[in-house]
This record gives C-alpha cells, sequence and structure tokens, in this order.
C-alpha cells in the first residue's frame, strides 16, 4: 500500500460521525432497557470492533462486564470458511446474558461460528449487535439480532474497520477505493 497517499483511497464517507454517534445512543438505550437488572457481559471481537465497544458500554446504563476474543477466517476455494479462534475469553460466561458486539456481518460465517462457541458454554442468553450489516454477501443462515446501519455491497473502513490493518482511526465509515 502506498502509505504517503493513504487517505487517497478513501472514496466517500458513507457514516458520518455524527450518525454513528446517535445509532449507538439509541443501541446502548435498547441494551439497558433489555438488561437492567440482568447480568450482562459484552462481547467483542478484535480488532475491527475495539471502537464500537468503547462507545457502545458507555451507553450502556446498567452495570455490565467486557471481554474481548480474536478471531481470524480463512476463506477457501469453498465457501464454508474456516474460523479459528487466535485469542479466547478467559472467563466463565455462564450466568450471564451475553452481547456480542461486533463491528460487521459480512458472509456471517464469523459470527456463525463464535456464536455457536459461544452458545455451547451455557450463557443465559446470547445475542448480537453489529455496528453495520452487510446482507448482501451472507453465506450462513444467521441474522444479528440488531443492526445499526445495514449497507450495500462496499468494502468500508473506519471505525475500527481496516484495510491492511489501515484506517482503523477514522472517527466515521468510509468507502474503500483501490
Ligand atoms: P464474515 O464474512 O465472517 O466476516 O461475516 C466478518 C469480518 O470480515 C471483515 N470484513 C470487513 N472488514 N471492511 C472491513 O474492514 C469491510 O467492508 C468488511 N467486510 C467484512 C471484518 O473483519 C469482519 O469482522
Ligand atoms: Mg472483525
Amino acid at each position: 500500500m502506498d502509505r504517503d497517499n493513504i487517505y487517497g483511497h478513501i472514496s466517500r464517507i458513507l457514516i458520518t460521525e455524527e450518525e454513528i454517534r446517535e445509532k449507538v445512543r439509541e443501541a446502548g438505550r435498547m441494551i439497558t432497557e433489555e438488561y437492567r437488572g440482568r447480568p450482562l457481559l459484552l462481547v467483542s471481537i478484535l480488532n475491527g470492533a475495539f471502537m464500537f465497544m468503547a462507545d457502545i458500554c458507555r451507553q450502556v446504563k446498567t452495570p455490565c462486564e467486557i471481554a474481548f476474543m480474536s478471531v481470524k477466517s480463512y476463506q477457501g476455494d469453498s465457501t464454508t470458511g474456516n474460523v479459528q479462534i487466535v485469542q479466547d475469553i478467559k472467563r466463565d460466561i455462564s450466568g450471564y446474558h451475553v452481547v456480542i458486539i461486533e463491528d460487521i456481518m459480512d458472509t456471517g460465517l464469523t459470527l456463525r461460528a463464535v456464536t455457536d462457541i459461544l452458545r455451547g458454554r451455557n450463557p443465559l442468553s446470547l445475542k448480537i449487535v453489529t455496528l453495520l450489516d452487510k446482507p448482501e454477501r451472507r453465506i450462513a443462515d444467521i441474522r444479528p439480532d440488531y443492526a445499526l446501519f445495514t449497507i450495500p455491497n462496499l468494502f468500508v473502513i473506519g471505525y475500527g474497520l481496516d484495510y491492511n490493518e489501515a484506517y482503523r482511526e477514522l472517527p466515521y465509515i468510509a468507502e474503500y477505493s483501490a
């Protein structure tokens, strides 16, 4: 990548900082209402969801705990994909209502694998909140419980999302153009 002209690849801003802030507040309110008075654990998938997690947990106005995991997805020739846990959460999740905080749901293969693993650990309940949903690309039979934004089939960067590890720090979501 030409790092001297890194911003030359931002073709247009799709979702502004203000739009993100407003939707994150709304999602925070929804989580607060649903889980008030119940043991709540937010589980986020690194690296992409770090910024979303930091913002949304501050909008959850009921006590919650936080955990991170890291996964890698390998897409072979077939459409089945293969998801590997790089860093697991190091704690018991039984006794908690678990909400997965994800950056983007694309084929759905990552969250299919992650929800299968977490469900096997007997949480009180398990839901998925994703910042972005790209339903056109779905392969796995899985839907988020809550998506803040539904987007068309574009490659997006910013607000935690990267292209070759660049652009995560942008406060907005943009379309990447090669
Ligand atoms: P699946 O396909 O398993 O994958 O739902 C989700 C993961 O794929 C990455 N991904 C993207 N990353 N811009 C990105 O920066 C995109 O448009 C995009 N689409 C998918 C991302 O890591 C996500 O967790
Ligand atoms: Mg990700």
